[in-house]
């Protein structure tokens, strides 16, 4: 197995936490709090702290299950992948989870997340010796140029304030040769799918959401999210523009979620 040296990989004026000697980052419960001047960033933070308990639950819920199904396609784009792998937006660790329980996956994964207490309830409930965890903001990562074989993100980068900057810090982390894999929300192909994939958004959606979270907003926001961003082409298309190359795109479920894949050549 290969053995990562945390200052190595992590930029350290942008470490908040640096706890262990076996070169990992641990986020206790007491450290930071980040300062973001960005009321987009602060309300995002906000609203998954508010909503974390519930989280999982929900994810399972809202998407009857089938969100487990999502994740496990999306790694096993990694199967091949034995390095340091990058979950971005690991909020409370599923993806971390699917590649090391249904991929062969023998490799470090660095687990990060600006939300603290989504990676602290992850951390709680599920801990391998293959996760580092880190608490930083995907548009400013903390990591030194080409030192991640791959990176996986899971229904983050729709809450980026800015996309594009988003991907070319995953471009700039990334080594040579190395590849993304982006799981995120799209929007069904087929009309009458559609129509009544938004209508769920619309109206049953937050109010589940809120009943059980106690959180109108967060739910409101989630269904917003999706309906307003990119459509695969475009995100093909702006993946093209942060440096990526051999850009591949598949739909789920009716094309409710799709993935996506790119590589650094
Ligand atoms: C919908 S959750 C996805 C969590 C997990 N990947 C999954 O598969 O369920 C989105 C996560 O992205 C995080 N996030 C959003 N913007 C971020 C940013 N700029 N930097 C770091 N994390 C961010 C949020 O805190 C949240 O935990």
């Amino acid at each position: 197995m290969r053995i990562y040296s945390a200052w190595s990989l992590f930029l350290e004026e942008k470490c908040y936490h640096f706890q262990d000697h076996f070169y990992r980052f641990v986020v206790s419960k007491t450290e930071m709090t980040i300062n973001y001047s960005n009321t987009d960033k602060t309300f995002v933070q906000q609203k998954f702290s508010s909503i974390t308990r519930f989280y999982d639950f929900l994810n399972s819920l809202l998407s009857l299950g089938i969100d487990h199904y999502w994740r496990w396609q999306t790694v096993k784009y990694l199967n091949d992948v034995n390095g340091l792998v990058l979950d971005l937006c690991a909020g409370t660790l599923p993806l971390s989870k699917a590649l090391v329980r249904y991929t062969k996956f023998k490799g470090k994964i660095v687990a990060l997340d600006f939300c603290q207490p989504m990676l602290l309830y992850g951390k709680k409930r599920w801990q391998d010796n293959a996760l580092f965890f880190v608490c930083g903001d995907a548009l400013s990562l903390p990591l030194k140029d080409k030192k991640i074989d791959a990176i996986m993100v899971a229904f983050g980068v729709r809450n980026f304030s800015d996309r594009l900057a988003g991907l070319k810090e995953m471009f700039r982390a990334l080594k040579t040769g190395g590849k993304v894999i982006i799981l995120e929300f799209s929007h069904p192909y087929l009309s009458f799918f559609k129509k009544l994939y938004f209508a769920y958004l619309k109206y049953l959606l937050p109010r589940i959401g809120s009943v059980i979270s106690r959180d109108k907003q967060a739910y409101k926001y989630l269904a917003h999210s999706i309906q307003v961003f990119y459509q695969p082409q475009e995100w093909m298309n702006l993946m093209q523009k942060a440096g990526f190359k051999h850009i591949k795109h598949k739909y789920l479920t009716g094309g409710i979620v799709s993935i996506y894949e790119g590589f650094k050549d």
